[in-house]
């Protein structure tokens, strides 16, 4: 595996790959790499001729310097986890290298609408920082396609929304969510968790699945239910920032149309802050 730590020598291996006609797939990361991330290289592995990885935990979507400062950085294993699943080229920048001039004075991208509800109206500037990081990776390795997880829902449909806002030539593949065996979607904020908070942060996924399911059996209103797990998860020890039922494709507010839902929470357990979500046709 190639490793590139520079924009000149990542656009040297993407100049000669685009001359041989590989197709080249984009995984963008944050680090401290587990299951879901490696899923998502396979899916790239098995739809690309050359697979490319970033690692970057980009300052400009953290709304919390605290969060930022405690994001894992796992360099070394990860490192060994992208041989292993046999990524070809990792692309390691830094803040100097991405933000040349410093976060304030960068052009920023900015998706309407999508990046002001549910995550957005928790983490103020959060899709922004995201949008933007990922259209200069977009530039910087000009794949053809590039692969999300659907645990960041929000995130997958937003990247979809500026690719074609934006009238970019990539496909974006989306993966289902890695799970542990109790239902916890992985991710890397869990290894943060204390042994009592592991053992409450599954109710989360149950809360949802829950939720989807009375959705079926239409008994309740949507508010009702959102409601109702709110307070489940209080109960449980968390403290919920929101739990949401909206239309999949576009997260607005689902109207007697809407055929496909997905359920959406955000919840805190201590320092550590969960999403996870659930489709309902997935139920
Ligand atoms: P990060 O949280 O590292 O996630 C990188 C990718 O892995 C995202 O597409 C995310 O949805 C996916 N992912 C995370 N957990 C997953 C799981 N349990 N199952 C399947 N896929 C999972 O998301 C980001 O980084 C950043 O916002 C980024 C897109 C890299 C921009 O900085």
């Amino acid at each position: 595996m190639k490793i590139s730590q520079t924009i000149n020598t990542l656009r040297d291996v993407i100049t000669q790959w685009k001359k041989e006609g590989q197709c080249i797939g984009l995984v963008p990361t944050m680090g401290n790499l587990h299951a879901g991330h490696i899923e998502l290289v396979n899916q790239a592995k098995a739809q690309c001729d050359k697979v490319v990885v970033s690692i970057f935990v980009n300052p400009l979507q953290f709304n919390e310097a605290r969060d930022f400062n405690a994001y894992p950085k796992t360099r070394d294993a990860d490192q060994q986890k992208l041989i292993a699943a046999k990524a070809d080229l990792l692309f390691l920048p830094d803040s100097e290298i991405m933000y040349p001039q410093g976060q304030q004075l960068s052009t920023i991208i900015s998706v309407p609408k999508i990046s002001e509800e549910l995550e957005g109206e928790h983490r103020p500037g959060h899709f922004d920082g995201v949008a933007t990081v990922v259209n200069k990776l977009f530039n910087l390795v000009q794949p053809q396609r590039a692969f999300f997880g659907e645990k960041d829902f929000q995130q997958l449909l937003l990247i979809r929304k500026m690719v074609q806002d934006l009238n970019m030539p990539i496909d974006i593949e989306s993966v289902a969510t890695c799970r542990e065996a109790d239902g916890l979607a992985m991710s890397s904020r869990n290894s943060r968790l204390t042994v009592e908070q592991r053992r409450i942060a599954p109710e989360l996924y149950s809360v949802l699945q829950k939720l989807a399911r009375q959705l079926e059996y239409n008994e309740k209103s949507i508010q009702q239910l959102e409601s109702e797990a709110m307070q489940t998860l209080k109960q449980q020890g968390f403290e919920p920032e929101y739990v949401s039922v909206r239309a999949s494709s576009d997260l607005q507010a689902v109207t007697q149309q809407t055929l496909d839902k997905v359920v959406l929470a955000a919840a805190r357990l201590g320092d550590v802050r969960l999403i996870d979500n659930l489709s309902s046709h997935k139920l």
